[in-house]
């Protein structure tokens, strides 16, 4: 039985990047637990703000990047943090070396009817002497995480996550309240017969997302030469469990719904940490036109379209972009 300090140490992660993890997991850990409680602990619902990102945010929102928010702002090993539901970087420690960005709660619309939802974080490493207030020593590219993870709250909560030596999973136990190791080496199987999109956007895709969806839809008589399957959870940390665990492909693609926004998604809260953890599992991970994570940041709240998964059918969806 192994912990994830323990993990982290056989890998030789730094110890002062292992006690920033450390507290992201303190805060998801008090976060899993307040889940379990659900309405018991008055959880539940929105509140009458609205993010930045001009989302309603719900309580449970604002109460994980709180959790968050606070035990990282006072880890002196870290600059700084981004949140999506924080409309600035938050400052931390002059003299912390990293900067942690997260999506406190990923899948909200999911929290008030009981099903999965997760945390996304991804781990920097602060390249210059910046305070962490000032944006600009975020906008780095996801090939420089040094670290990142997903905690998913389902029937059971697991903790994903890579230091860029494969992808381990954790299981929350539940009786001593520490993620044990239960899983390593993870592969995503390169092959896939199961696509994950919001059907309902399809009007406004762009012509070759369109196509490679009505191609799969054609089934064995299509050009794909095969019949697909079709899940959509609404939870983006969900959906990747499942490719983790199964393969498959997840897609939220550029939509002309709001022109001046490049998908729904967030580069730096989504789009980067999961890259790196689809990457690391043998996957691959694109806007359709470039790698997720060789796209550079112009500001901390940039979003990014997202095509994930299985290697050979993303590479499908990036050569019909290509035609
Ligand atoms: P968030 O709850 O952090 O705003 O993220 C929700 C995201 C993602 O998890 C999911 O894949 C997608 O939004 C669902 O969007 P639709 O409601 O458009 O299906
Ligand atoms: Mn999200
Ligand atoms: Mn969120």
């Amino acid at each position: 039985m192994k912990r994830l300090d323990q993990v982290l140490a056989a890998e030789g992660v730094p110890a002062e990047l292992e006690l920033v993890i450390n507290d992201v997991i303190v805060a998801c850990k008090d976060i899993a637990f307040k889940l379990r409680q659900g309405e018991l602990a008055g959880i539940l619902g929105a509140t009458e703000d609205e993010n930045v990102q001009g989302e309603t945010q719900k309580k449970l929102d604002v109460i994980s990047n709180d959790l968050l928010k606070d035990i990282l702002v006072a880890n002196p090993y870290v600059r700084g943090i981004g949140s999506e539901e924080e409309d600035y970087t938050v400052a931390g420690s002059a003299a912390g070396k990293y900067l942690v960005t997260f999506d406190p709660l990923d899948g909200s619309s999911n929290i008030d009817v009981n099903l999965s939802v997760g945390t996304i974080f991804s781990v920097l490493e602060a390249q210059d002497d910046q305070s962490g207030d000032n944006q600009e020593v975020f906008l780095q590219n996801g090939r420089k995480q040094v670290a990142a993870g997903y905690v998913l709250y389902g029937p059971s909560a697991l903790l994903v996550m890579t230091t860029g030596n494969g992808v381990n999973i954790f299981t929350l136990d539940t009786t001593v309240g520490e993620f044990i190791l239960t899983k390593s080496g993870i592969q995503i199987p390169a092959d896939t017969a199961e696509f994950a999109i919001n059907m309902s956007n399809q009007r406004f895709w762009e012509p070759e997302m369109k196509q490679y969806i009505d191609d799969c839809l054609l089934g064995e008589e299509g050009p794909l030469g095969k019949r697909y399957n079709m899940r959509w959870v609404a939870s983006m940390v969900a959906e990747v469990h499942r490719i983790l665990m199964r393969g498959g492909i997840f897609m939220y693609p550029y939509d002309k719904r709001d022109p001046s926004k490049a998908g729904k998604l967030r580069l730096m809260y989504e789009g980067n940490p999961m890259s790196m953890i689809v990457e690391q599992a043998g996957g691959a991970s694109s806007t359709g036109r470039m790698d997720i994570m060789d796209v550079a940041p112009k500001g901390i709240h940039d979003r990014v379209p997202v095509v994930l998964g299985s290697k050979n059918e993303v590479a499908k969806v990036v050569a019909y972009h290509s035609k």
